[in-house]
């Protein structure tokens, strides 16, 4: 039994997130912490929210709410919706919490120990009519790139560029619009990357097995040349800045960069995991992150969208690597491209998209889950349309699980009492099919491995077609009227191949894998099945009564998708 540690990128705070942060970092970990779970690994699934920064102020601003009482909310909003899409986090916790401050703290206390924090003076937007600093994104105006507005502070959303709030032209407050805005200076936080950089390219060139996507990312940071980092502003929600555990002077307005808590909170909600153990078993996290403590032997996979990679391979890594700890790091990094919505994006002040809430208005979880799984943004970037998603529906768990699942169970009902059929014995065909969903099988289980996500569902998909194609040959509606020895062989294979269905969907699609289970009989959550699919194929004890599920799914009609794609702005986007 392996020990498998997962992370997802840390959702922000700032609002529900849509279907592109599902389908890019906590839809996959979860499709992969259900696999490893069903083989029987050790799993901690670990997400959180991430509270701090000038997002989440300005999102409390524009709320009317303060700070702290907006994430609180928004926090259990994020928290129960990711639960009502099944995502199942063994924690998911706030980079607010009293265990990431004070973990925080603490790396910045030993990072300066090391040598590889220092204090400088900085140049910062300054508003006279706030009489505050204006950080990141509390400072717009035009990018001195593309003369874009409004451009923030952090970033130019038009032409993609990083910035730094002093290089905005004709800058003014996003707090109170005004314009009178100096240059003052005002001390931080340095962390010495440049220091840093053989050690991460050390690290780094330990990860030949990591896919192109967040390597060459990496290297492009690295090759580029590292650059110090501010991990203060002056702002004051956030994680205090300390020293040796006392307010550090001078410091006193500021709290550290959300950058550099965020991800120490993967670690800090695994302590908040095993603070808030109820169930009288203790929790150790020492056992996932402390290689001195036992997690040597963990192999810790973080999945994030790819502008989280040059936080999770160089930034993240100083971090733990400065600190000289015996911290574990990354094993393996699964990085997705974009999910648009048609030919652009997803946008939250132009309501252009779907959002995770609203998705669920309008359909069940395993809907969404399956679309965005078989049609996950993996090696380059993917669109959302709303005709695709009617075909993926309508085409595959409809007309491909659906009816293969309630075909054979209502031919079982009228001709064999609801009971799994006894005798007869499996012939050509089925020996042809038990070698056909064998390959399958290993296809799947190496793409599940693997972490492929679209070949798993396309593999996942390729077994329900070979159910569907076995029944039509076999034909137990001709069988039953000559042979009806013949026609139980080939129902008990039937109901033995929706048992095997459940149990591999379930990764993908965990409800109806379950509502499935039940009208079998069989046990929820499954284990996943061998690759031999004689075995599995005769698992079923005859005379087992089965039942036909209730409806499993419906077909997305046109009216829907019409009214849909005119509601959150479709095909115009
Ligand atoms: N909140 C960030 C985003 O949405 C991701 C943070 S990931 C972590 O892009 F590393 F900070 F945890
Ligand atoms: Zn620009």
């Amino acid at each position: 039994m392996a020990r498998i540690l997962i992370t997802s990128a840390l959702p922000y705070i700032n609002g529900i997130k849509h279907l592109g942060n599902l389908a890019g970092s906590m839809l996959p970990a979860d499709v992969y912490a259900r696999f490893k779970r069903a083989q029987g690994d050790e799993v901690l699934y670990i997400c959180a929210t991430d509270e701090h920064g000038t997002p989440a102020e300005l999102a409390a601003a524009a709320a009317g709410q303060d700070v702290s009482t907006y994430c609180a909310e928004q926090h259990t909003l994020q928290h129960d919706i990711g639960r009502a899409y099944g995502l199942s986090w063994d924690w998911f916790g706030r980079s607010s919490s009293p265990q990431n401050h004070r973990l925080t703290q603490h790396f910045a206390n030993v990072l300066e120990d090391q040598g590889l924090i220092e204090e400088r003076v900085d140049q910062m937007v300054y508003s006279v009519d706030d009489r505050r600093f204006l950080p990141d994104r509390y400072v717009e105006g035009t990018c001195p790139h593309c003369a874009y507005t409004p451009a923030r502070g952090d970033q130019c959303d038009n032409c993609g560029r990083l910035l730094d709030p002093t290089d905005l032209k004709d800058p003014y407050s996003a707090i109170s619009g005004s314009r009178n805005i100096e240059v003052r200076d005002t001390r931080h936080l340095y962390l010495l990357q440049t220091k840093m950089e053989p050690q991460l390219r050390d690290w780094l060139a330990t990860k030949d097995d990591w896919p192109t996507l967040p390597k060459s990312i990496a290297y492009k940071h690295l090759d580029e040349g590292l650059i110090d980092r501010g991990i203060t502003r002056d702002l004051a929600w956030g994680v205090p800045v300390t020293r040796n555990g006392m307010p550090r002077p001078g410091f006193e307005d500021k709290v550290f960069y959300v950058w550099f808590d965020a991800p120490i909170e993967y670690i800090a909600a695994t302590q908040e995991w095993a603070d808030n153990a109820e169930d009288g078993k203790a929790r150790d996290w020492r056992r996932w992150w402390r290689t001195d403590g036992g997690a040597d032997d963990v192999r810790y996979l973080e999945f994030m969208g790819k502008d989280n990679v040059a936080f999770h391979t160089v930034s993240f890594p100083a971090t733990i690597l400065g600190s000289k700890e015996p911290w574990k790091l990354v094993d393996t990094l699964k990085a997705f491209n974009w999910l648009n919505w048609y030919g652009g994006k997803f946008s939250t002040s132009q309501n252009r998209g779907v959002f995770m809430d609203q998705a669920l208005e309008l359909l069940p979880p395993d809907y969404w889950r399956w679309y965005l799984t078989a049609n996950t943004p993996e090696s380059s970037d993917t669109a959302f349309t709303w005709e695709q998603f009617q075909s993926a529906i309508n085409r595959d768990l409809n007309d491909v699980l659906g009816n293969f699942v309630n075909r054979i169970l209502k031919f079982n009902e009228t001709r064999f009492e609801g009971l799994v059929p006894d005798g007869g014995e499996p012939g050509e065909l089925e020996q042809k099919l038990y070698a056909d969903v064998s390959a399958k099988l290993a296809d799947l289980t190496e793409q599940m491995e693997t972490i492929e996500i679209r070949k798993s569902a396309q593999a996942l998909r390729d077994l329900w077609v070979l159910g569907n194609q076995y029944l039509q040959e076999a034909a137990p509606w001709t069988a039953i009227k000559t042979d009806p020895a013949r026609a139980a062989v080939i129902v008990r294979t039937g109901l033995n191949l929706v048992a095997l269905f459940a149990r591999i969907a379930a990764p993908v699609l965990p409800f109806t894998a379950e509502k499935i289970a039940e009208a079998m009989g069989e046990p929820y959550p499954h284990s996943w099945p061998s690759t031999d699919a004689e075995l599995e194929l005769n698992r079923l004890p005859p005379g087992r009564p089965v039942r036909a599920p209730d409806v499993l799914f419906r077909k997305v009609e046109d009216a829907q998708v019409a009214e849909w794609a005119e509601r959150f702005g479709g095909a115009e986007a």
